[in-house]
């Protein structure tokens, strides 16, 4: 299948970064330098920065994000946020499983599937992240780690689901390290990727999932590896916080 029948999909994750003002302010920046763009163009914001990054981005081509939730509808889970209290406030994409998630949090591969299909009941779209670590790729276990990470998450996901489920290669050696994966590199792992699923769903779906690239992609990297076939798209950390940076990227993405 050709790639350009996928839209890309370019998604900035701001992690712990930005207070309200200071999210207003950059989003004010980021909308009119992005406007015409035909990629999808999304910004994971804080919690806190929700409710005003939606009201920003009303009528604009921006789509506002979520970091992680919780699976749980509601209940005592002290501090947590559930994938309907994202919906209720208009968030339309929410990123699961993120590297930092499971080092510093210890989400396993079975919450975050709950996670994942708890985001999907609310008709948010999940971006699935995975990734191995320095020491698996050095011991050529990449395709084994991603595999088993995809396959774990996705239990319990149908094909028609899947519509609802983007999927974010981090390598967590290249995460906020400013070494991003080589193009080629990047290329091969999200081509696996996209085997798996076929393997997983057949070839409709896997013609269809749009598979990001994240990992210190920046406006100099971005357009190399935004070119491979099977990238779609990518998840920004670092580049994000800067506007011109974010839609230099936005850019790339649109060539
Ligand atoms: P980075 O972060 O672009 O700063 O490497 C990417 C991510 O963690 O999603």
């Amino acid at each position: 299948m050709n790639k350009n029948l996928r839209q890309p999909v370019i998604a900035g994750n701001w992690k712990m970064n930005k207070t309200v003002d200071e999210a207003g302010s950059l989003i004010k920046d980021i909308i009119p330098l992005v406007k015409d763009s035909e990629c999808e163009v999304v910004l994971c914001v804080p919690f806190v920065d929700v409710p005003a990054a939606v009201e920003l981005t009303k009528n604009t081509n921006v789509k506002i994000g979520a970091q992680n939730c919780h699976f749980e509808e509601s209940g005592a889970f002290t501090g947590e946020i559930s994938a309907k209290m994202l919906s209720s406030l208009g968030v339309k994409y929410t990123i699961v499983g993120h590297s930092e998630r499971r080092a510093y949090f210890k989400e396993t591969d079975e919450t975050i599937n709950k996670r994942l299909k708890a985001v999907i009941k609310e008709n948010i779209s999940a971006i699935l992240c995975v990734g191995e670590n320095l020491e698996q790729r050095n011991q050529n276990v990449t395709e084994q780690v991603v595999k088993r990470q995809i396959s774990l998450a996705l239990q319990g996901v149908s094909e028609e689901d899947l519509n609802r489920v983007i999927i974010a290669y981090e390598p967590i050696w290249a995460i906020g390290t400013g070494k991003s994966a080589l193009p080629q590199q990047a290329e091969e792992v999200c081509a696996y990727i996209r085997s798996a699923i076929r393997g997983l769903y057949g070839d409709v779906a896997a013609d269809s999932v749009a598979i990001l690239y994240g990992g210190s992609m920046n406006e100099k990297n971005a357009a190399e590896l935004l070119q491979k076939e099977n990238i779609d798209g990518g998840l920004i950390g670092k580049s994000s916080l800067d506007a011109k940076a974010f839609s230099h990227i936005v850019e790339a993405a649109n060539q």
